[in-house]
């Protein structure tokens, strides 16, 4: 049981990524602006949550956005789509970092959000196991040695982390933000953000846009338009929790992991704490 991927120099990707084909073969093709604003991440680690933050701050309206973030993601606008957007865009993508605009590392600011790989790995099964085109119905002990194998959308957690962490290291533009430091002090990182990206704000909007950013809220209220997701699921607004792994991995997957995350977690230019 594999998932329906395609690859591009290497590394496995969802079929509807179309927009990439054309960056992978035109890398300085995409012209970046002062004023974007990205969201990057290994999927599964808070893009969602993130973007609609940022949607609010630009927009100085603390209320969830009418459009989706799918409208504003990298792979999936193939071409020139992004180049009429007016700004500020609010970006978004999972490619790894070899993929990712020269030049909008050089002028743009850049979030890369990043989850307990455990919890991401697991959000991920759901993701593929629950869209149809990824064609996969395999059991989560199939999917998690397809995780350890690489063999998933947007490939390797590890590789993906590691160089963006490097990115992280050497460029100012660039900050990370933690999906759990955003269930823990979710005010306090919606300022951090706000500051960073230049759309300061009051106490008090933020204080709102942490209350329209809850689960709850968005999953009531935002609708998916381009997933394909199976009916019988709960879509992209599952379980939205920290530490949800322990209940599933079992004990070997964990000594499996761990012993690959103790490993990889040596060339980690930022220590991100996850020692579990
Ligand atoms: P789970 O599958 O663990 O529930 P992404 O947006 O990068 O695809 O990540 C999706 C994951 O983020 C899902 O995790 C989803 O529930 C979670 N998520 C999305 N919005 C959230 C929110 N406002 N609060 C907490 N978790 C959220």
């Amino acid at each position: 049981n594999t998932v329906s991927l395609t690859e591009l120099n290497g590394v496995p990707f969802n079929r509807l990524f179309a927009g990439l084909q054309e960056t992978v073969e035109n890398p300085d093709h995409f012209e970046a602006r002062e004023d974007d604003i990205w969201v990057v991440n290994w999927p599964k680690s808070g893009t969602h949550w993130l973007w609609e933050i940022i949607m609010m701050l630009t927009s100085d309206k603390p209320q969830l956005s009418s459009r989706v973030k799918e409208e504003c993601m990298f792979e999936l606008r193939p071409g020139h789509a992004l180049e009429t957007m007016p700004s500020p865009r609010v970006l978004n993508t999972h490619v790894p970092h070899q993929f990712f605009p020269k030049q909008a590392l050089a002028k743009s600011k850049v979030l890369y959000s990043v989850r307990h790989p455990k919890d991401a790995a697991i959000s991920m099964y759901y993701h593929t196991r629950n869209i149809e085109d990824y064609s996969y119905l395999g059991t989560w002990n199939g999917f998690f040695s397809l995780f350890m194998e690489n063999k998933v959308d947007c490939g390797s957690w590890f590789d993906h982390v590691e160089k963006w962490l490097e990115v992280v290291e050497n460029h100012s533009n660039v900050q990370i933000v933690k999906f759990e430091d955003l269930k823990e002090d979710l005010t306090g990182e919606i300022k951090r953000v706000a500051e960073f990206i230049g759309y300061p704000k009051s106490d008090e909007f933020y204080a709102e846009v942490a209350k329209q950013c809850s689960f709850e809220n968005m999953k009531k209220h935002k609708t998916e338009l381009l997933s394909g997701w199976r009916p019988e699921s709960d879509g992209m607004y599952r379980k939205g929790k920290v530490g949800g792994w322990r209940g599933v991995f079992t004990v070997h997957q964990n000594e499996t992991f761990n012993s690959e995350y103790e490993k990889r977690a040596k060339n980690f230019k930022i220590d991100l704490g996850y020692t579990d």
